[in-house]
């Protein structure tokens, strides 16, 4: 295990009712940023009651709504605009992780000079941000307690993530039937997210002993609860294990001591960049393709590991029949148990045009993955997906 720092500032209040909790942000001063996306909460009554305990903590509140899934950098131009215009304090993002992301790069375009779109290219270039604060509504992201946002450019079709310690939020609320009225597509795609996020940790190259266990716990856990919640949407202990699975696949948990770097993430955030379609339905869509396209001699004992751990999968058959049930399993969960589109024909993606120079972007990101991919590899599995 490599020396790491784990360093997680971020305060979660767990739990029903945990809302209450938002008059604290008058700790960091009076004027707050709130974004939200579509009018989700509205319906769901989240923004009167946080404007009800955001007021009543003398708070005044600045607003800025419509941040569109896969958060465009325009909503953060006109955050950063609203935050400088009025000298804001703090931003609190209330939804899922496209609400969150586009927050943080306020937080950090708001203490920076130029555009933001330069943060995300660089961001290297975040030397300080507002304090960020979320109301989590959706399991899927981690965004809630991680350093990451993505954000997009759709008249370039640009998407990257930016990591920053200063992204970290100061505090998250997670009250799990926030997410009770989140779609059975969402919750779907949501899950589909976590896995992903977990599998890209425990497929790489030195994965620990101790960090392989926790992925497997995760993903036992996902592939429980993630129906469960699909079937029953106000089931409170599967949203609720959705929730808390969320922040730890990608908040560092899984992956600190040992080197790792994802590739199903960069060839999804191309698809997303060039056809605007559902992150986590993306993911689930490539990854047992992935896997099929890596499996190889050097790799198989890692898939027999995955199948007997996490799909109880009988060790004592041979290795090669145990690898390829385990990625059938994989494929059959997305598609029959979470009921995600099993080709990118079925999310409006019907032909190859793209697929190279989308290749040619997503390689720079797949650097020193658990089996190196080059642009033809990648356009390979496109097109097995297609
Ligand atoms: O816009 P509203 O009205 O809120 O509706 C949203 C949106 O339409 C809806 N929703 C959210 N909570 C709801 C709800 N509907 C009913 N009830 C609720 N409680 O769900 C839709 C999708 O929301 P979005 O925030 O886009 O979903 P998600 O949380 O999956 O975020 C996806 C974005 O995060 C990025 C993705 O690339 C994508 O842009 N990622 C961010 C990461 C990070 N920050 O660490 C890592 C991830 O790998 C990912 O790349
Ligand atoms: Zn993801």
């Amino acid at each position: 295990m490599k020396n790491f720092t784990h360093f997680i500032p971020t305060r979660i209040q767990f739990g029903e009712g945990q809302i209450s909790h938002l008059s604290e942000l008058a700790q960091s001063g009076s004027k707050v940023l709130m974004v939200y996306g579509g009018g989700s909460i509205k319906k769901m009554g989240i923004y009167d009651k946080a404007m009800e305990i955001l007021k009543e903590a003398g708070l005044t509140v600045y607003e800025l709504s419509g941040v569109q899934p896969n958060p465009r950098i325009e909503s953060v131009r006109e955050g950063v605009k609203l935050c400088k215009e009025h000298g804001i304090d703090m931003v609190l993002a209330i939804g899922g992780g496209s609400t969150i992301d586009c927050s943080k790069a306020i937080a950090a375009g708001a203490l920076y000079d130029g555009d933001a779109w330069d943060l995300v290219l660089t961001p290297s270039k975040i030397t300080a941000a507002l304090p960020i604060y979320s109301v989590l509504t959706l399991a899927a992201t981690g965004s809630e307690m991680d350093k990451f946002a993505v954000i997009s450019d759709m008249s370039k079709n640009e998407k990257w993530g930016m990591a920053s310690d200063h992204l970290l939020p100061k505090m998250s609320i997670m009250d799990p039937t926030y997410t009770f009225s989140v779609s059975k597509r969402q919750t779907a795609a949501g899950t589909a997210d976590i896995m992903s996020h977990t599998l890209e940790n425990y497929f790489s190259p030195n994965e620990g002993f101790l960090q392989a266990r926790f992925c497997e716990a995760i993903l036992k856990t996902l592939i429980t609860c993630g129906p469960i919640a699909i079937a029953e949407p106000d089931n409170y202990e599967a949203r609720a294990n959705l929730m808390w699975a969320s922040s730890h696949a990608i908040n560092g948990f899984v992956s600190d001591g040992y080197r790792v770097a994802w590739c199903v993430h960069p060839m999804e955030h191309e698809l997303s960049a060039f056809y605007d379609i559902t992150h986590g339905e993306g993911l689930a869509i490539l990854t047992p393709h992935w896997m099929k396209h890596v499996l190889s001699n050097d790799t198989v004992e890692k898939f027999v590991e995955y199948g007997v751990n996490v799909w109880n999968l009988n060790p004592s058959e041979d290795k090669w029949v145990v690898a390829e049930k385990a990625i059938e399993c994989t494929r059959n969960f997305f598609v029959k148990s979470l009921g995600i589109p099993a080709t990118l024909r079925e999310v409006g993606i019907t032909d190859e045009e793209n697929f190279q120079i989308m290749a040619e972007k997503a390689a720079k990101g797949c650097v020193g993955c658990y089996v190196p991919l080059s642009v033809e590899d990648i356009v390979e599995i496109y097109r097995a997906a297609l």
